[in-house]
């Protein structure tokens, strides 16, 4: 059975592309690599010990994913495709309405007009905005985003919706992702960020290996433990896991379905920088700074339903994703950049 796999090469693509392959599928991956390297398709063949098929098209350009559809007999959808930088939607917001927005309705046109109705989509922890309070379940109101980027999520999940209750042959997975961090246990693939990272964990590796100075702790006078913001980390294989699962549900009954992917427990920013330093016995020098605009305190997921209906469960600890992003950084200082591993 063959899944196509939007932005398969991107850093969550990637994962759960080798999740895929190792229960069976076939997968053929779309990606324009607007922000990944081709370079990773091989690291996919080495741990696969497969040939990947992949298009490097733009999910928007519907005469190459026209031929996508005809030349293979596609079964499911995992539309990962989209921009994800939250500060850039706030100074862009149309790039991030046209790239994730008429991106996924081109990709649903081109789907329905060969008749290829189950899709499982990236959406995220950030559809349940800032009055929800945690531990955050499916059922709560999604009306506010904090930021463009969230908005992206907010449309494509009610278009979904919109999608399966128009026609009861849509299969539609809708997976809230919490914080993604990690890689595969090889430490050749990973996130790769473009320039300075914005998220936590590719700080970290990067002031720990040396190529930045110290991590900015964006405040320490939150209502929690430490002072500092909590947030529910989830390492990137268990998140591909449960795309595996989520895939296996849509396609045995079409319906609407809404997941969240974390693991229930949050932990603080100073947690995983301890965390980090001891695991890998590193230094990582920080210190505090005024808050970060739009972040919450906590946030993090009660994943009971995902538990119940999928029977998936994170299973890996903070100490295993804190080990294998260290690996994957020492390995790669410079991410995917040609002649970086091994050299
Ligand atoms: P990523 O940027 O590493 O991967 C996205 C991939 O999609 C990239 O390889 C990029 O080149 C490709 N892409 C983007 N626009 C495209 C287009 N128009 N046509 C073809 N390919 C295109 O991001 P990621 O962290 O792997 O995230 C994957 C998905 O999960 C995204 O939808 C993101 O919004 C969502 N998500 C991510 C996080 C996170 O923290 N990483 C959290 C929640 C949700
Ligand atoms: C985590 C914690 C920061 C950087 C974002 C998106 C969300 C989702 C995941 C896609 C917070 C603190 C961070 C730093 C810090 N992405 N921090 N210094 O903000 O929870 O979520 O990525 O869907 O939509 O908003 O993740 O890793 O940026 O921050 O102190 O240099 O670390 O304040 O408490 P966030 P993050």
């Amino acid at each position: 059975m063959t899944i196509l796999v939007t932005g398969g090469a991107g850093y969550i693509g990637s994962h759960t592309v080798i999740e895929l392959i190792q229960s069976g599928y076939d997968v053929v991956i779309v990606d324009n690599f607007s922000n990944s390297h081709p370079e990773v398709i091989q690291r996919i063949e080495t741990i696969t010990n497969q040939t990947i098929k992949y298009y490097a098209n733009d999910i928007k350009d519907s005469e190459a994913m026209r031929k996508i559809f005809a030349e293979n007999a596609i079964s499911a959808v995992i539309h990962f495709a989209a921009y994800k930088a939250v500060g850039e939607s706030v100074e862009q917001p149309l790039k991030y309405y046209e790239n994730n927005v008429s991106g996924t309705i081109a990709l649903l046109e081109i789907m329905q007009e060969f008749a290829v109705k189950t899709i499982v989509f990236s959406s995220s922890a950030t559809v349940y905005g800032a009055d929800n309070p945690s531990p955050l379940t499916e059922d709560m109101p999604t009306l506010d985003a904090n930021n463009p980027y969230g908005y992206t999520k907010i449309v494509n999940e009610r278009m979904l919706k919109d999608l399966a209750h128009s026609d009861p042959d849509w299969s539609v997975v809708l997976l809230r992702y919490f914080n993604p961090i990690g890689a595969y246990e090889t430490g050749t693939i990973g996130e790769d960020p473009n320039g300075i990272p914005n998220n936590l964990m590719p700080y970290i590796t990067q002031v720990a290996v040396g190529k930045l100075d110290q991590v900015s702790v964006f405040g320490n006078d939150y209502d929690t433990p430490d002072g500092t913001g909590v947030r529910d980390y989830i390492h990137v294989v268990d998140l591909a896991k449960g795309h595996v699962k989520a895939v296996a549900k849509a396609l045995a009954e079409a319906q609407l379905y809404i997941y969240n992917l974390g693991t229930g427990q949050g932990y603080s920013v100073l947690d995983l920088i301890h965390t980090f330093s001891e695991t890998n016995d590193v230094d990582v020098p920080y210190q505090i700074t005024d808050r970060r605009e739009g972040d919450i305190a906590v946030c993090y997921a009660d994943p009971t339903k995902a538990q119940q209906e999928l029977g998936w469960i994170a299973e890996k600890t903070l100490v295993d994703m804190c080990r294998d992003s260290w690996r994957w950084q020492q390995n790669n200082p410079n991410g995917y950049q040609a002649g970086n591993m091994n050299d």
